[in-house]
């Protein structure tokens, strides 16, 4: 294998010259720069990135932490953030905490050990302690805490349109999904839409569920039709669960949008080929994302922080399973 010393010899440079030419540290005569660059072309070397890290205690690696990538929602997070990491020089070492303490916790041990410069994290942990034990820079993102830099988008705000849509469009006999409690902007879309549905002339009836999972949901559809048959309009904790309620409508012999109107949350890129298409409230998902590794790249090269708590917009995206208003 290449090495350092191979590309310093073969230039007629020192070992340090070689290591300010590829950290771009350091004053470097040009000429000197063009033979360094030269020596690591014609020996095809590349920097062994484990030992850089233990020699300088630190890598050009992000930790990122994700609670369910088999969600469509998650992915759509990441590549707005190996986007913008990857066009700075860092790499991303990715972890799926499936929202269980342990395995989170086992992860931050993880890139603790990789010497990663900073992680984005959609968190599952409750207590912040676990992350403030970290010797290196966090951003919150979707699943914040207002004690660190946090980005996400303004769920309360889209809980109330979705009520608002939906009443809009004439249902009167709603259902509103309360999505997991410990997922806290499930939480926050959920009072959005109670306090819209509490102040609005019109029934409705709250169904709890306790997961985002494409299994369960099937299983909260078939419950919202047994314990609510004659809802006319159903405000989802998400695009999943909102899928398969639609599924489970249309196996019912239910039209869609006129017998029953259907909104889901997130707008991931499948809720657009359903048929009918799904309407629902568009999370910024990528937007999230690249806001949130812009936000720890400024943490990482301690730049000065303007405001660590961003909040992005959402949006009603009108499709097929709400009625047109005149
Ligand atoms: O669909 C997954 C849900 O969990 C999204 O609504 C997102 O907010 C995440 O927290």
């Amino acid at each position: 294998m290449v090495t350092i010393r191979d590309v310093a010899k073969h230039a007629g440079v020192s070992v340090a010259t070689v290591s300010r030419v590829l950290n771009s540290t350091g004053y470097v005569r040009e000429d000197t720069r063009e033979k360094v660059m030269q020596a690591i072309t014609l020996l095809n070397y590349s920097p062994n990135e484990v030992a850089r890290s233990l020699y300088k205690r630190e890598s050009r690696l992000i930790g990122l932490l994700l609670p369910d990538i088999t969600n469509p929602f998650f992915p759509q997070l990441a590549r707005g953030i190996e986007d913008e990491v990857h066009s700075q020089g860092f790499r991303l070492l990715f972890g799926n905490s499936d929202e269980d303490l342990k395995k989170e916790a086992a992860y931050l041990h993880t890139f603790t050990q990789n010497h990663v410069v900073g992680m984005i994290t959609a968190r599952t942990i409750s207590d912040d302690e676990t992350y403030k034990r970290l010797g290196f820079p966090v951003v919150f993102l979707d699943r914040t805490s207002p004690q660190y830099p946090s980005v996400y988008a303004d769920g309360r705000e889209g809980g109330r349109i979705a009520a608002q849509e939906i009443i809009k469009r004439g249902s009167k006999q709603i259902t509103l999904l309360k999505g997991p409690p410990n997922v806290k902007p499930a939480q926050e879309r959920f009072q959005g839409a109670l306090e819209t549905l509490s102040g609005a002339n019109v029934d409705f009836q709250v169904m709890n569920t306790t997961s985002f999972s494409f299994h369960e949901a099937k299983k909260w559809a078939k419950e919202l039709f047994e314990k609510h048959a004659n809802t006319d309009g159903v405000i989802a904790s998400n695009d999943i669960v909102a899928a398969a309620i639609l599924r489970e409508a249309l196996q019912l012999g239910k039209s869609i949008p006129d017998e029953l109107q259907i909104v889901g949350f997130d707008d991931i890129p499948q809720s657009e080929l359903l048929f009918p298409a799904l309407s629902t409230i568009r999370q910024p998902a990528y937007e999230m994302g690249k806001e949130a590794a812009k936000l720890l790249l400024k943490y990482i090269k301690k730049e000065i922080v303007q405001n660590k708590h961003i909040e992005l917009p959402v949006t009603f995206i009108e499709r097929n399973t709400t009625r047109k208003v005149d």
